[in-house]
């Protein structure tokens, strides 16, 4: 035999040295849950190992992630029952208390990134990301909100804004609202292909924000839907989205690269709440090795063709690098 692959894999230095894909920590987005209060850190029972922290314990684990590495960090609020309405009118009150965490954590770490989450759902009374009229998900409407918030997280010194909503035009609507203002340095990272998945639940507990009525499926993609995925994607980039992101990552790593072949803007795939709920249940009932799981999933969204990765994983992943 003149080829044997496995000369290659006689060992770790060589293994290591032919390693196609490699993880960093600078690859890496860090979803984090806030909530009003102080001295607040409540476990997220469906996500084990991850909390709704108030602003001041928000900080510190702001800080800790920032000593291993991780600089980005993507910010949802969980808020209470009667501070939600029909409009999400609560989303863009200067004096909302996820403003002024936006704010807050931007001045006392300029060094971090911050990305904010523009959508209904955590400040509507429906659950729903768009605005809800006799049972029907309204578009232009919602649009006109998603522009107020978008707005107002910019104001209080959001770096990236991720529209997850997936109301058609928003990113161009979101857009023109942000250079009218002079915002024109603050980024888009647009929820290109987001499907209505089964794997969100654990984050619909976590901030309270499962939908009232019916399902998303009026605006999240089919999970069957592979070309469709390219209409999302030209539509974002024309509207100009900096980034375009998949969501959940692992049930859809052949959009992913779908994608990466597809577009020169930096492809983000959102490793949800559901997939690091799995792995943290089969590991708890010792079914598998959730380190090397976690790893290998990891691995497997950036080999995919994902550049920048949210995860719950983040900070696990940065303290097992060190
Ligand atoms: C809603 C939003 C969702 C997530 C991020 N933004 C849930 C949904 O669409 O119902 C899910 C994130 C996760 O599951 O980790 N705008």
């Amino acid at each position: 035999m003149l080829r044997r692959p496995r000369r290659n894999r006689k060992s770790t230095v060589i293994r290591e040295m032919v390693e196609e894909t490699r993880l960093s920590v600078k690859d890496f987005i860090f979803p984090v849950f806030l909530i009003e209060g102080v001295n607040q850190k409540i476990p997220v029972a469906s996500m084990p190992g991850i909390y709704r922290y108030s602003l001041d314990l928000l900080l510190e684990e702001v800080e800790s992630c920032l000593k291993l590495g991780i600089k980005a960090f993507d910010i949802f609020p969980a808020y209470p029952e009667d501070k939600k309405d029909k409009w999400a009118t609560e989303s863009y009150q200067p004096d909302t208390f996820y403003l002024k965490a936006i704010h807050k954590i931007k001045s006392t770490f300029p060094e971090a990134c911050v990305m904010t989450d523009v959508a209904m759902d955590p400040y509507s009374s429906d659950g729903h990301d768009g605005l809800v009229q006799n049972g029907k998900i309204l578009n232009d409407e919602t649009l006109e909100i998603l522009g107020k918030m978008a707005l107002a997280q910019a104001r209080a010194g959001a770096d990236i804004l991720g529209p997850s909503d997936m109301m058609d035009g928003r990113v161009g609507y979101i857009r023109q609202v942000l250079d009218e203002h002079d915002f024109t340095e603050v980024s888009i990272m647009s929820y290109t292909a987001k499907y209505a998945s089964a794997f969100y639940g654990p984050f619909r507990d976590a901030l309270d924000s499962a939908p009232k009525m019916g399902d998303k499926k009026s605006y999240q993609m089919d999970p069957a839907n592979y070309r469709e995925a390219l209409i999302e994607a030209d539509l974002d980039a024309e509207e100009g989205a900096d980034f375009l992101m998949v969501k959940p990552a692992l049930a859809y790593l052949d959009v992913i690269r779908l994608l990466n072949d597809n577009y020169n803007l930096p492809i983000a795939a959102y490793n949800v709440s559901g997939e690091y709920a799995m792995i943290k249940a089969a590991d708890e009932k010792g079914w598998l090795d959730g380190e090397r799981a976690m790893l290998e999933s990891l691995l497997s969204i950036k080999r995919a063709g994902a550049n920048v990765i949210l995860s719950y994983f983040a900070k696990e992943f940065a303290l097992l690098s060190k």
